[in-house]
């Protein structure tokens, strides 16, 4: 059984089948999935599939991209909603995320800094609250990893999803004992980079995501993702690490266990 780690079912692309979509999961062999939250509405409705859902967990944080909807009172709110729902104390919250650094989008320096501000302060709640981090960085390769440095990451933990970056990057993250979201990407024709980290990366540190709907993996590039779609992506790893597919999924499915420490 597969175990999505990154998913975003409230997204408005699934308002039509969410329901008939999430019940055909474990049949289709995808056994849990962790939803994450991106911006405060998101982290409610992150919390409302959890309630739903006994197969869904997940994580609350502010993506980089939304970090100026962070002020004293809403992160006062995140911080209440995660403890109090975290899975030491029974709940199903199991990480702080998304949270990182997005330069692609914001060029300005100040947004930048206050990317760079959002970031710190919500991993050092993933710290207080022992939750492993969700981490998203795109085009801040540099400033991710010197935070990460500066902060200590390697105490906090957690997966550094949607991995785009070098091998060499790779192996920082991997001293960290961060581990990499691996999704659709791995499937694109000219995702070199990618398939280079993939055959470098230790299986223990892979595991599955989606990002949907985002990134869904060939032959459905292009079209809505989900959940249903990654099986392509433990195919690809397989082929890459000369395994069987099974193999692959029996594996990312204990690393995810491990990292979000889920017992079931
Ligand atoms: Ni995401």
């Amino acid at each position: 059984m597969i175990f999505e780690t990154h998913a975003h079912y409230d997204d408005d692309a699934f308002d039509n089948d969410r329901k008939e979509l999430l019940l055909s999961m474990e049949e289709a062999g995808i056994e849990t999935i962790v939803n994450i939250g991106a911006n405060i509405e998101s982290c409610k409705s992150t919390l409302a599939l959890c309630r739903e859902y006994p197969f869904v967990y997940g994580a609350l944080g502010v993506h980089p991209s939304d970090a100026e909807e962070l002020n004293e009172e809403t992160f006062a709110w995140l911080k209440q909603a995660a403890e109090s729902n975290s899975i030491q104390k029974g709940g199903k919250i199991v990480a702080i995320g998304e949270i990182g650094l997005d330069y692609y989008w914001d060029k300005e320096e100040d947004v930048q800094e206050n990317q760079r501000i959002w970031f710190e302060k919500q991993a050092n709640l993933a710290r207080e609250l022992s939750l492993p981090m969700v981490v998203h960085s795109r085009d801040a390769a540099k400033d991710t990893m010197d935070m990460m440095k500066a902060m200590h990451a390697e105490e906090i933990g957690g997966i550094v999803h949607c991995y785009s970056y070098s091998v060499e990057q790779a192996k920082e993250y991997l001293k960290m004992g961060f581990y990499f979201g691996i999704g659709g990407v791995l499937t694109f024709s000219n995702a070199k980079k990618l398939k280079e980290v993939v055959e470098y990366l230790p299986m223990d540190a892979i595991v599955l995501e989606t990002d949907c709907p985002y990134l869904a993996p060939v032959p459905n590039r292009g079209k809505r993702n989900s959940s249903l779609n990654l099986p392509y992506v433990a195919k690809e790893i397989a082929v890459i690490k000369g395994m069987d597919e099974e193999e692959v999924i029996r594996i990312t499915r204990e690393n995810a266990k491990r990292v979000y420490q889920i017992e079931r």
